[in-house]
């Protein structure tokens, strides 16, 4: 018979659990190294530093809530991995809270011959919109000179660019799909836009995290994981109206947008065995172009603005690196701006997760099937045997000494391989037009006696925290 006093028996308990943990979750055998066994919580981000790499090597591992991840780090390790085992690494690994609202549906969390038809329909249908006959150009101008209108509105003063910035984006993926824009202050649009960012938000918290480790009792328990399924449900019915609506006035001859052209596939592929084609591949698939392609084209042209301002002050305070391009034509410097942007802001730092279908080698270890893979961008766009000045906002890295553009292959911001950004060509052309437009049109600057602060926040991107600009037409 022991007497424990209750501050022992809780030291037990919790000395029990964290050893009996240890053991029963220790690192697999061929596995890469990386930290102890105990599992990583919170910010996924903060915690795939550089110094991991630098203890533990290019390729490591981490245990995040119940399972293993390996961290795959700088350009020849992603390059060996997505693209020239491309195969190995093409699936996405089942997380539960998003399984529970893809139903493996879609392109982004789908696998297998799901995920190959989604993928090559979503493809060549972007390019027949994007690139073909009924081109995205003049629509992302006109969606321009909306934007335009409202950021004069505010005349120079300090107004947070945020919420124009998303509805103009996201109508252009409005216009693909829907075939149609909403005006800004559009009460079902704001209601859209409102259910995104808040359901992008509660996707990279704790409460996601904890989720996909128990997902058996966190189905059953109240919380704000509850929220996220709630709010994308909303977003699908939205969906779910708008086609129903195409139904109804369908015109086969005349396919208006994405959802007439999905349509046309389901009735083309009508009886054939291996057919994916229905309405609800058809919700998820819109719902994945609203998802990936709408936050993440804002948040670099929010980056954007604050590069530029911070640009110029790098030139007066002299600390800039930027190449002097004054006599030199426009476009290759404009477009090594938007290139160095999207390098400094890295939106997407841990790409999407993947995972092995089969044994891997990577880097001198084997990696069993079925083991996560976190392809660190990151490690990429600012390792220093990379770029010259990694961390300074630098327009050079992609001039050569004639002031012409030059590509560099570890220009990865949209990830490499199979599973590469589905909108990448959509996404530069947008980011192409809105900033050629915006510098043509306005001035920036920070509002009298604010510096720009450069500090982000985590969600599914790193996005810049809140802040104020004012634009003044030129
Ligand atoms: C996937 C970046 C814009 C649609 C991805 C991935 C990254 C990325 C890193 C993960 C790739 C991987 O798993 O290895 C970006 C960036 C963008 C952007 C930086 C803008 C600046 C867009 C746009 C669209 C889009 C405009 C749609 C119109 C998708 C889709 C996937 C994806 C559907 C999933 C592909 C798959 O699983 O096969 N993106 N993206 N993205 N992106 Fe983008």
């Amino acid at each position: 018979y022991v007497n424990w006093d209750v501050k022992s028996l809780l030291l037990f308990t919790a000395v029990f659990i964290l050893t009996a943990d240890y053991i029963k979750n220790r690192r697999p055998g061929s596995f890469p190294p990386g930290p102890r066994a105990f599992p990583i919580v919170g910010n996924l981000f903060t915690k795939i530093d550089h110094s991991k790499s630098e203890r533990y090597g290019d390729v490591y591992s981490l245990r995040m809530g119940q399972t293993w991840i390996v961290v795959l780090n700088r350009f020849d390790v992603l390059k060996e991995a997505l693209v020239d085992q491309g195969d190995v690494l093409a699936d996405r690994p089942n997380l539960p809270l998003l399984q529970d609202i893809s139903q493996g549906l879609g392109v982004i969390f789908s696998n297998g011959k799901i995920w190959k038809q989604q993928r090559r329909f979503a493809l060549s249908t972007l390019k027949h919109f994007g690139f073909g006959k009924k081109s995205l150009k003049p629509v992302i101008l006109e969606e321009f000179s909306y934007c335009a209108k409202e950021f004069k509105s505010h005349k120079g003063k300090p107004f947070d660019p945020h919420l124009i910035l998303n509805n103009a984006v996201s109508n252009i993926i409005c216009s693909l799909v829907f075939g149609h824009r909403f005006e800004y202050g559009d009460e079902k649009f704001m209601e859209l836009m409102s259910w995104f960012g808040k359901g992008l938000e509660l996707e990279a918290s704790i409460w996601a995290q904890l989720y996909n480790s128990f997902p058996l009792l966190m189905r059953r328990l109240p919380g704000p994981h509850q929220t996220v399924q709630h709010i994308w449900n909303s977003v699908k019915d939205f969906i779910r109206v708008e086609v129903k609506e195409h139904k109804h006035n369908w015109d086969p001859s005349d396919n208006r947008d994405y959802i007439d052209c999905y349509l046309s596939e389901i009735q083309m592929n009508k009886g054939q065995a291996d057919d994916t084609f229905d309405e609800e591949n058809l919700v998820v698939c819109v719902f994945d172009l609203f998802l990936a392609g709408s936050e993440t084209t804002s948040t670099t042209l929010r980056w954007a603005f604050l590069y530029m301002v911070q640009a110029e002050i790098d030139k007066v305070v002299g600390t800039s690196r930027q190449p002097s391009m004054e006599d030199r034509a426009d476009l290759p410097y404009t477009d090594a701006v938007i290139h160095e942007i999207q390098r400094m802001s890295n939106i997407v730092p841990l790409s999407l997760p993947h995972v092995t279908t089969r044994d891997i080698r990577l880097g001198g270890y084997t990696i069993p099937k079925g083991v996560t893979i976190i392809p660190n961008l990151t490690s990429v766009l600012f390792d220093k045997n990379e770029w010259e000045t990694p961390d300074a906002f630098n327009p050079g890295h992609f001039l050569n000494p004639e002031g012409k553009f030059v590509k560099r292959a570890a220009f990865i911001p949209f990830s490499a391989g199979k599973r590469v950004c589905l909108g990448e060509n959509l996404a530069r052309m947008e980011l192409f037009l809105f900033f050629t437009s915006l510098m043509q049109h306005f001035t920036f600057s920070m509002p009298a006696g604010v510096k720009p602060v450069m500090d982000f926040r985590f969600g599914i991107t790193l996005s810049p925290l809140p802040y104020e600009v004012c634009l003044t037409s030129r």
